[in-house]
């Protein structure tokens, strides 16, 4: 029997389904081949009645994928049956609609109900997936409507990769599964696994049963950003079992995934090393790390006891995952040790090898072997090319883009993973709160990504199987903050391995990307709003009053600002004047969100001023040219905010200031970075000329003080007697060629400037 009160609900809801079903879009990420919306206003209506018509079981994965969505998202749950009765019916079928590319479907939405064709059932899971990104979200539980469409659609790439590294932080296998299920619904089809490192031992090895019990545990874990502030002294650690690990790969397997286990070697060691010091070359006392970063201590290359072990760890791994591909890491493995090590030295001798990079070569070729007799193959990071590439490794090309090029041109295979594009560890906004490793990867750069390098030739091309988005857990303790790094790059990545090339259209993706965030919401995930930020910019006034603040928003939403120690809030009209120090903060209000902007500004006599280089900055770092250094923003996150850095390399960065009239002044703050591991070092020092007509100069101060104002920031002062002048010169002499002993030693160095203050 149905109450008033229930038909008015259903009245209504009725009312706003039809209301919604008008303005449903197709927004698929990533972006089919090809979509049609057939006829405009027609649906397919899903409701608890509507069945799935399978002959057999060869569709259960996708049945049982579907249904558990709809349960979940919809509280709808589907029957099957070899026989429909009407079309209100979802088909899955086997066809071979496409003749040269594998796992192609084809969805039909029409008059005859919804139809899935694949060359295979992986092919029809693809298209569960598309008819997922068809209903609506949120979505009435009565009824979801499926307009009518034609999709036909098949993958760019055959490996299409998520990464997560479990050691630096442990995520727990029901999550494990939440994160493979993330996959799927992106038509990603490889996790990788990164299960041990100095930081924890993460699966369970019978063998060897320290690694887990000592070797899965830390005494404790630094707080904030490395080096760190302490340390939290918790005991923390986990690790997989056998059984859960089974689990899921079973359950990766039912969503036509494929883990791939990581097991480091030789370096990234010290949790093993810890549980079995006679694996290094000093044979300990070792610890589980609690800090990040590189290791000196790794496995002893030399002892033959070392492979025994390895061999018996990749016995186990081989035996739990059925994957073609073993990783077996092979990066950042300092060869300190070895250097000094008897049996190591000894080993490069009888191996007649030249140097330690060769030892590590035997390494990992040594390891590969015994891979290639169990019938399976490695997969390493790019710094296996040095010293030698063994044989039939594939390389995943982490340092950029070089290892891969130098891989493919060797007729290697390739997974690109370069770091500027798919590391999402780093952060999305320039105005990101909270830690995360450095460096700024915005969705639009995800999305911008290229993973077939232009210098390839068209066989070269072909080893290039995909690329995979690297979640590195150092500043990533739980799930919440998980998601906020993955969410939405890891959609941006989706469809850079799915969709065609000349498909790929960062505005359209926009649009698309709307309709992703609430499928966000519908997930309950806590995804990053950072796309949805405010563009600031500063502009100089014209009459050198002051600066003018600009704000933007994509979306022409009406903007306010607000300053600290006023009450009031503008409504945004056009950039705004400001003329002293203050905090200020810019906002705007879309789809129930306030997303806001906050911005210090720091006034002094050099502010908003006339400023000339003599040398331009970089084409990499042009920040806002010369204005950058006089803009009244001091760059407090270093290379987290590279708009507000003028980037020089080689060269010194010399800058000259017209104050407008002459005044008193007796100081000059030349604000900058110290960032010796990325090639950014600070002036060899920092010299003030003054003059009256801007062409004659004399030196007032040479300095060669700084001090530290932020992990990488760093200030040099130059203080002299109070002179009276309008022109000033500010010298920031680059510190040459980078010195033996320190990264890119060699090379010319980085030499950043952010702010001039003159007081
Ligand atoms: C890596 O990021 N060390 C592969
Ligand atoms: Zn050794």
């Amino acid at each position: 029997m149905i109450t008033s009160v229930m038909k008015r609900i259903l009245f209504t809801s009725l009312i706003f389904t039809s209301f919604f079903v008008r303005a449903q879009e197709i927004n698929i990420i990533p972006e089919p081949v090809s979509v049609k919306q057939t006829k405009n206003n027609a649906f397919v209506f899903i409701n608890a009645g509507t069945p799935i018509v399978v002959d057999g079981d060869a569709f259960d994965k996708s049945v049982n994928f579907l249904n558990d969505y709809l349960t979940r998202f919809y509280r709808i749950k589907l029957r099957t049956t070899p026989t429909p009765i009407g079309n209100n019916v979802i088909r899955l079928t086997f066809s071979n609609p496409f003749t040269t590319v594998q796992n192609g479907y084809k969805l039909t939405v029409d008059g005859n109900g919804i139809t899935i064709a694949g060359d295979n059932a992986n092919s029809v899971f693809n298209g569960i997936q598309t008819l997922i990104q068809l209903l609506p979200a949120p979505g009435s539980s009565l009824r979801l409507p499926v307009p009518y469409c034609e999709i036909t659609d098949y993958p760019r790439f055959s490996y299409r990769g998520m990464h997560l590294d479990c050691c630096r932080h442990f995520f727990p296998i029901d999550y494990i599964k939440k994160y493979i299920d993330f996959l799927a619904l992106h038509k990603m089809n490889y996790f990788h696994w990164h299960l041990t490192d100095d930081q924890g031992w993460r699966i369970e090895i019978k063998k060897y049963p320290k690694l887990t019990q000592v070797g899965g545990w830390r005494n404790g874990t630094i707080i904030g950003r490395y080096p760190g502030t302490g340390n939290d002294s918790i005991h923390y650690g986990g690790f997989y079992t056998q059984e859960q690990i089974k689990e899921i790969v079973r359950y990766a397997a039912d969503r036509y995934i494929t883990v791939v286990p990581e097991i480091e070697m030789p370096g990234h060691a010290m949790a093993a090393l810890a549980a079995y010091p006679y694996l290094g070359c000093t044979k300990g006392p070792y610890e589980v790390q609690q800090t990040w970063g590189v290791f000196d201590d790794v496995f002893c290359a030399g002892n033959d006891s070392t492979y025994t072990f390895l061999q018996g760890v990749l016995d186990e791994v081989m035996s739990l995952f059925p994957s073609k591909y073993i990783h077996i890491g092979g990066d950042e493995c300092p060869k300190t040790r070895w250097k000094t090590c008897p049996v190591c030295q000894k080993r490069i001798k009888t191996e007649k090898l030249k140097d330690e990079n060769a030892l590590q070569s035997y390494f990992i070729q040594r390891i590969e072997k015994y891979v290639n007799s169990k019938g399976r193959s490695i997969i390493g990071w790019d710094e296996i090319l040095e010293g030698g590439l063994a044989p039939n490794a594939t390389v995943m090309s982490w340092r950029g883009e070089q290892g891969g090029i130098s891989a493919a041109v060797q007729n290697h295979d390739v997974i690109m993973t370069p770091g500027d594009w798919c590391y999402l560890d780093k952060s999305q906004s320039e105005h990101e709160d909270s830690i995360t490793i450095g460096g700024y990867l915005p969705v639009s750069k995800v999305y911008s990504y290229e993973p077939v390098p232009a210098s390839l030739t068209a066989d070269q091309a072909k080893h290039i199987l995909g690329a995979q988005g690297n979640v590195w857990t150092e500043y990533i303790g739980n799930t919440k903050k998980l998601e906020y790094m993955l969410f939405p790059r890891m959609s941006a990545l989706s469809e850079v391995l799915w969709s065609q090339k000349m498909n790929r259209d960062w505005s359209d993706f926009e649009r698309r990307l709307l309709a992703e965030f609430r499928r966000y919401d519908l997930w309950k995930v806590n995804y990053s709003d950072a796309y949805f930020e405010l563009n600031t910019s500063v502009l100089p006034d014209s009459n050198h009053d002051g600066i003018l603040w600009k704000i933007e928003n994509k979306f022409n939403k009406p903007m306010f600002m607000t300053f600290e120690g006023t009450d009031s809030t503008w409504g945004y009209n056009g950039p705004q004047l400001i003329q002293n120090t203050v905090k200020a903060r810019g906002f705007f209000n879309i789809d129930n969100r306030t997303v806001e902007v906050k911005q210090n500004f720091y006034f002094n006599k050099a502010t908003g001023k006339n400023i000339a280089l003599a040398k331009e900055p970089s084409k990499n770092y042009p920040g806002d040219g010369a204005f950058t250094l006089v803009d009244g923003i001091q760059n407090d996150k270093g290379m987290d905010r590279p708009s507000q850095l003028l980037g020089f390399i080689g060269n010194d960065c010399d800058a000259i200031i017209d104050l407008g009239s002459p005044q008193y002044l007796s100081n000059v703050n030349f604000h900058t970075l110290k960032d010796t591991g990325n090639w950014i070092w600070p002036p060899k020092y920092v010299e003030v000329f003054i003059s009256d007509d801007g062409k004659n100069f004399s030196s007032v101060k040479r300095s060669d003080d700084f001090s530290s104002t932020g992990r990488t920031n760093v200030v040099f002062k130059v203080n002299f007697g109070l002179v009276k002048t309008r022109y000033i010169r500010v010298l920031a002499k680059n510190t040459g060629v980078i010195p033996n002993g320190n990264p890119g030693a060699g090379y010319e160095s980085w030499l950043f400037a952010d702010e001039i203050e003159i007081n």
